[in-house]
């Protein structure tokens, strides 16, 4: 009886540390926001973003993969258990924080304008009745709203950023307000592109986390351990410098 016993105890102990081996996490991106997350040319999801948890998931031994998932509706996934984290250069805010679970930071941002380089705007207050474009649900979009009105018809939403610039270059709107280090990878990567960058003094600091399923603890604490770890080892400097020099 006891080596029955003993037997089922091994066997199911044999399988939760298997099952345990085996869990893989599954990890939202849109991965359209170089050089943050984007799409190398064998389709691989690459970037800062993307060094940055692999570093991390390296430290602490979990698996990952990278799942390439729409802006909009990437938060839904955590919720419905189609996801484990959301690593997508997601500022933390307090409205984001009511449904969902941060690590620490991995990045300080802040937002840009970007406009023809023959247009006259020279500050954000200048874009009060101008057409903006944004990435819809953005913090992009936020700080439009609060100067124009969440309802007003001069701000274009779209699916992505790289369309929302696109449509800029094409003259459909007329300044685009989005995360610096895509504004500037963009117009640096595209020398030839008409397009010039405006920095605003009002623009506030924000911070990128890793997004969790609101209560899952045991998962932010691992992650944020590998991210101190990663900072402490010179890891997360180095990523830093690859991406973004000295
Ligand atoms: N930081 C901004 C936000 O959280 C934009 C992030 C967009 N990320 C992306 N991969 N498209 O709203």
């Amino acid at each position: 009886k006891l080596g029955f016993l003993a037997s089922v105890l091994f066997a199911s102990l044999m399988f939760s540390t298997h099952a345990n081996a085996a869990k893989v996490y599954q990890v939202a991106t849109d991965a359209a926001y170089a050089p943050f997350e984007s799409l190398n040319s064998k389709k691989e999801v690459v970037g800062f973003s993307v060094d940055i948890l692999e570093a991390i998931a390296q430290k602490t031994g979990m698996k990952i993969k990278f799942i390439n998932t729409p802006w909009e509706g990437i938060f839904a996934t955590l919720p419905n258990g189609d996801r484990d984290m959301v690593i997508s250069s997601v500022t933390i805010t307090p409205e984001r924080k009511q449904s969902m679970d941060f690590s620490e930071p991995y990045f300080e941002a802040k937002q840009l304008i970007a406009v023809n380089k023959k247009s006259k705007v020279s500050k954000f207050t200048d874009l009060k009745t101008i057409k903006v474009g944004v990435q819809t649900g953005t913090t992009g979009d936020e700080v439009i709203q609060k100067l124009q009105g969440k309802t007003s018809p001069n701000i274009k939403r779209f699916e992505s950023t790289p369309l929302a610039i696109k449509e800029l270059e094409n003259g459909g709107v007329d300044a685009v307000v989005a995360d610096n280090g895509v504004v500037v990878n963009f117009v640096s990567n595209n020398p030839k592109s008409n397009l010039k960058i405006i920095d605003d003094a009002t623009f506030a600091k924000e911070y990128y986390g890793i997004a969790v399923k609101k209560g899952n603890k045991a998962l932010i604490e691992q992650i944020n351990k590998g991210l101190a770890a990663i900072k402490a080892d010179g890891t997360y400097e180095k990523i830093y410098t690859k991406y973004f020099g000295k």
